[in-house]
């Protein structure tokens, strides 16, 4: 199956992702192994924790695109960011100096454990008052969200992605049950790995699509792990 992942952190030295050029590479063979042919760089951008600017991380992407070159891989690589919505991420809304995913308008965005369900709800009301759409990021992860808060999201025009490890059951049965709850019920968007590095959060897409293949077919796999992520990069328009 033709795979693309679109929430990753395989470039180094930018966050807590690869951690050098090495790490990076191995997470880059080993998602042609898995048979990844799109992937989305997302550096977290998170006030006080995250900082890197936006050059740091197009110098680092730049290195990625040359390493894939000179190894001839065959994968597309894109950048956007994965954004922590709080004040300063609003301002960089407003002064709309956000890198959107691939050639469209969405925008990777990640909330704290600590926000109730009507603030993150009201990020996104603002997300989306200003033109842009948001995809929660491993929208499993929060505990104050249930399938009926993710459904009332999705019918606002919020989007949707879950991490592979979470479907997997990596990170416990509330997380694991959600997931595949959410798939069932049609509220998944992308399936996506977010790994970090190859030993402790390694890329398991490959894994995960066949999970999913075998229990809700490969016409739903193929959606939620080719079709979807595609979309959301726009990659039609950039053609
Ligand atoms: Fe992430």
């Amino acid at each position: 199956m033709r795979l693309a992942d679109i929430h990753c952190h395989i470039l180094p030295y930018v966050d807590d992702g690869a951690e050098h050029i090495e790490e990076m590479e191995a997470l880059l063979t080993s998602a042609v192994e898995q048979g990844i042919e799109v992937i989305c760089a997302t550096p977290h951008l998170r006030h006080g924790m995250f900082e890197s600017t936006d050059a740091d991380i197009i110098r680092q992407y730049r290195r990625a695109c040359d390493l894939i070159e000179e190894r001839d891989l065959p994968i597309r690589l894109f950048l956007s960011r994965e954004y922590f919505c709080d004040d300063a991420f609003l301002e960089r809304l407003h002064q709309n100096s956000l890198i959107p995913m691939g050639f469209g308008s969405i925008l990777l965005s990640e909330f704290s454990g600590r926000y109730s369900a009507v603030m993150i709800e009201g990020y996104l009301k603002k997300i989306l008052d200003a033109g842009s759409t948001p995809l929660i990021a491993h929208v499993e992860r929060y505990g104050c969200l249930d399938e009926e808060w993710i459904g009332r999201f999705v019918s606002m025009g919020a989007m949707i992605q879950i991490n592979a490890g979470s479907v997997l059951g990596r990170e416990g049965h509330r997380q694991k049950k959600l997931c595949w709850e959410l798939m069932r019920h049609d509220l998944v968007h992308v399936v996506a790995s977010d790994a970090h590095d190859p030993s402790f959060r390694p890329n398991e897409l490959g894994l995960c699509a066949n999970k999913i293949e075998h229990k809700l077919g490969q016409a739903y796999a193929k959606k939620v792990l080719w079709d979807g992520p595609v979309e959301i990069l726009s990659l039609s328009k950039g053609e």
